[in-house]
């Protein structure tokens, strides 16, 4: 692969061995570096970097051994648009001794690398419906190794008291099933809102693992283990998250 540079010393870059896979910066005068300094090493080397490619670099790892430096932004990325004539590169270094570092003309104190890039076509999604793994700070351990997926609403089944199809309704995770299946034009009764009174009553066939009671209400009258109050039962999203594939059909008594 050709790459056009322009050096002071007319001279190319180089690899230091067959394998290498950085080449090196030569420094071109003499520089030094007070304690605490930092200094822009100016290199009046410009590279062309080929298409489809970027350029990083970074100080050689004897660098801060040898010579007590460090580059202050970490890594340089140089893309290709930096190729005009006046656009050497440059080192941000930083004296981290307490002693003035002289380095000579000629160190090798830079390393850089050409790098194949992909150019991105972004999407912007609502979700990005991964595995979670924890997000910051976490490792992948076996626990969070999940198919946690972020759930917003959930399709449910509604039959009527003779177990016959009603409807398929969207049901939000935040909202009480109630209103919802209200909203869906399905007749179901309600008069406490409150989980007291029976009258919204409906018999889980399948899902009842994904439904969960309001901890703050208690139902007025025990209820049997398939049977829920829908004006104090939501879904439950912490399993839905696992399991978004889960299938819920109630019964209503109407
Ligand atoms: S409306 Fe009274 S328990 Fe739900």
């Amino acid at each position: 692969m050709k790459v056009r540079i322009k050096t002071p010393d007319n001279e190319p870059l180089f690899y230091e061995t067959p394998w290498a896979c950085w080449f090196d910066f030569k420094c071109v005068w003499e520089h030094i570096f007070e304690p605490g300094e930092f200094k822009l090493v100016e290199t009046w080397t410009v590279v062309e970097v080929p298409v489809w490619h970027v350029l990083q670099i970074v100080p050689r790892s004897s660098t801060y051994k040898k010579h007590w430096l460090i580059q202050v932004n970490s890594v340089w990325i140089i893309d290709r648009d930096y190729a005009w004539d006046n656009d050497t590169i440059k080192f941000p270094y930083m004296n981290m001794s307490w002693q003035r570092q002289i380095i000579e003309d000629g160190t090798r104190i830079w390393q850089g690398l050409l790098v194949k890039i992909e150019k991105a076509d972004f999407e912007v999604v609502e979700s990005m419906w991964n595995k979670d793994r924890g997000g910051f700070w976490t490792t992948w351990t076996k626990e969070n190794l999940t198919t946690k997926q972020e759930i917003k609403t959930k399709k449910i089944t509604i039959k009527d008291s003779s177990w016959v199809f009603l409807k398929e309704i969207d049901v939000r995770v935040w909202e009480n099933l109630l209103r919802q299946i209200q909203d869906a034009w399905i007749d179901i009764p309600y008069a406490c809102s409150n989980g007291i009174c029976w009258a919204c009553m409906c018999t889980i066939e399948t899902g009842g693992e994904a439904l969960k009671k309001d901890l703050l209400m208690e139902p007025g009258l025990p209820l049997a283990e398939e049977e829920i109050l829908t004006c104090v039962w939501w879904l439950n999203k912490e399993v839905l998250e696992h399991d978004p594939n889960r299938e819920i059909i109630l019964q209503t008594f109407y």
